[in-house]
This record gives structure tokens, sequence and C-alpha cells, in this order.
């Protein structure tokens, strides 16, 4: 497992780490003895990165993610990222989530605390919001502040708004199908040294191989109606699914693995692929320790901009 300094100045983390949204439960209901062997997976593959969010699952995610570091005894090797969401960003509610964070996670500090999203319809200063983060660091609560879903503008705003500390990462949808980072975001975050942190990098498992499009399924969990898995959508993105499972026939690599590594071959990025199982923990991990070769990525970058997603579907 190879690793990336979130930031500047933030903690290494391996460049794959693990997404524990599926603990909280959209994702189908996932039991703690599972959620438990899938992180046991993830450390014993080298991961030491761990994303979490209090909206998972309302805490359950937190809660699951927290009993497994103590159960296995790995706090002092692990990263252990979680958000506060972007109705809470007032400066007492952001003190108040973390609260509830720790207590769930059964820390006495998180090491990355991330703003899930801006604040949307409550229409609180970016300013409010970083005073509050940077107090929590002051107090030994946060050691690194981290942003999610945050344009450009809001990116710089929150950096300007910080006295001592800085914005280590900002954590975005970033995916061979979702490459709109690309077309603001990523310049400024490699001027400002921000980790960009990617979420849904497999596309929700589209990217995996393992759907078709004779082989669909009617999803029950947060697939539903995702515009990815229409079968009009999927139908045009085939072509680079199987130039992904073609690359990794050659390289002796999975499709999950080449889609991921197409991610990393860029130095600011890391993943956090979201797994059900401890097999797909293992094979995610197998994203990192290899390099592909530059008509690889070219390929796979020519047939990712060749794909025209209909996403007004109504
Ligand atoms: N900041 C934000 O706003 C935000 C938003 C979304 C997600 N996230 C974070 O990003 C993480 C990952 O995103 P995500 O879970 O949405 O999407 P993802 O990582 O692109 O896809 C995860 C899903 O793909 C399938 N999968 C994973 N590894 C596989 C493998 N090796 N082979 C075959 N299938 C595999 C699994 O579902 P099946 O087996 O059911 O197909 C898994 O639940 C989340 O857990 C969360 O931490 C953050």
């Amino acid at each position: 497992m190879e690793f990336r300094r979130l930031g500047r100045s933030g903690p290494r983390v391996s460049e794959v780490g693990l997404g524990t949204w599926q603990f909280g439960g959209a994702w189908g209901r996932l039991d703690y003895e599972t959620a438990r062997e899938v992180v046991r997976a993830a450390h014993e593959a080298g991961v030491n990165f761990f994303d979490t969010a209090q909206v998972y699952g309302r805490g359950r995610s937190e809660e699951f993610l927290g009993r497994a570091i103590a159960e296995l005894g790995i706090r002092d090797e692990v990263v252990v990222a979680t958000k506060v969401p972007g109705e809470w960003l007032r400066y007492r509610d952001v003190k108040r989530a973390l609260e509830g964070s720790l207590r769930r996670l059964g820390l006495d500090a998180v090491d990355l605390y991330q703003v899930h999203w801006p604040a949307c319809w409550e229409n609180i200063p970016v300013s409010e919001t970083m005073r509050a983060m940077e107090d929590l660091v002051g107090e030994g609560l946060v050691r690194h502040i981290g942003l999610s879903n945050f344009p450009v503008c809001l990116m710089e705003e929150a950096q300007a708004s910080l006295r001592r500390e800085e914005i280590v990462s900002n954590q975005l949808q970033y995916s061979l199908l979702v490459r709109d980072v690309e077309k603001e975001l990523l310049p400024r975050m490699r001027e400002l040294g921000i980790t960009l942190i990617a979420w849904s990098p497999l596309a929700k498992g589209a990217l995996t191989g393992k759907y078709t499009p004779e082989n669909l399924p009617e999803f029950k969990d947060v697939r539903e109606g995702d515009p990815l898995f229409l079968r009009e959508n999927f139908l045009r993105i085939w072509e680079l699914v199987k130039a992904l499972r073609e690359i990794g026939a050659r390289r002796g690599k999975t499709p999950a693995q080449v889609a991921l590594r197409w991610l990393l071959e860029d130095p600011l990025v890391v993943v956090i692929p979201g797994a059900r199982r401890p097999e797909q923990v293992r094979e995610n991990a197998g994203a990192s320790g290899w390099r592909l070769r530059r008509k690889e990525w070219e390929l796979l970058d020519r047939l990712s901009r060749a794909v025209e997603i209909e996403w007004v579907t109504y």
C-alpha cells in the first residue's frame, strides 16, 4: 500500500481508503459483524484511512466504525475522518455535532473533521463555521480540517477564514464517469495543495464490470433511480467498462482496480471506495502499488470523455 499526505500539513493516509456509507444501511442492511470484518480486511490490506459521516444511518456508520476500531485494537494505526452535515454549521451546532460523533466513534479526537456540504438553505457564513472548526482544533478535539462538496469560491473563503489552520482536503465526487471536478476545482486545489478525496470512485459499482446492460438489477438501495444505472445510460458507458475489463485482463487486475488506479495516477487524489464485503476491500486495496501505462491511461481518458450520460431523466 502506498501513502499520500493530506494537504500540506495533514496525516499520511493510504491512497486507497475505505468509505463506510454502506455501514449506515442506505445500501441495504449490513450487520455489525460484517462491518467489523470489512474494517479488519481493510486494515490487513494496509488501509489506514476510514471515512464516515454523521448522516450515514444517523450515526450508525460512526458507531460501527468506532466499535470495530476499538475491538480490533487499531486506533493508533488509523486515520478517522467524519463529517458535520451542512444543516449544522452554526458555531454552536458544529461543536455540539462533534460531541455526538466522538461519543459514537468512542474517540477523544477526530483526525479529520469535514464539512459535509456547504450551508444551502440556512445562510450561515462560512467564516462562522470555520471559527468553530478552528476552535475545535485548539481544544484538541479535531486534528485537521477538511471540506466536502465545496465549490472553488467557498473553498477559498473557508481557507481565508482560518487564522492558524489550513484546509487539507476537499472530498468530491470523482470517477471515470463523473469528472466535473477537473473543470475548476482540481486545478485550484493543485495550486493550494489541497488533497482531493474522491467519493463514489467506482461510480457506485457501475465501473466494477459486474453489472452489464443485460444484467442490471432493479436496485432497492441508494442506486434506485440513479441515472447511471438506467439501461440507456448504461449502454453508453459500456465501451468504457469493456476497456477496463480488457486492460485488467492484460495486467492481471480487475476492472475496479483499473478504474481506481486511473484516478490515483494523479498524485493529488486519494480514493475511498465503499465495500460491502471483505473481498471487495481486498480487491480495492489492490489498486495501489502499480502503475497504468501511459497508453492505457489515455485510452480510458478518451473513452470516458466520449461518454455522455443523460442526467435529466424526466
Ligand atoms: N462526501 C459526500 O458527499 C459523499 C457522497 C457519497 C459517498 N461518499 C463517501 O465515498 C464512499 C464511497 O462512495 P460510494 O459508496 O457512494 O460509491 P463507490 O465506492 O463508487 O461504490 C461502492 C459500491 O460498489 C460496489 N463495490 C465496491 N467494491 C467493489 C468491488 N471490488 N467489486 C465489485 N463491486 C464493488 C459495492 O456495492 P455492490 O456490491 O452492492 O454493487 C459498494 O457498496 C462512501 O462510503 C462515503 O464514505 C461521500
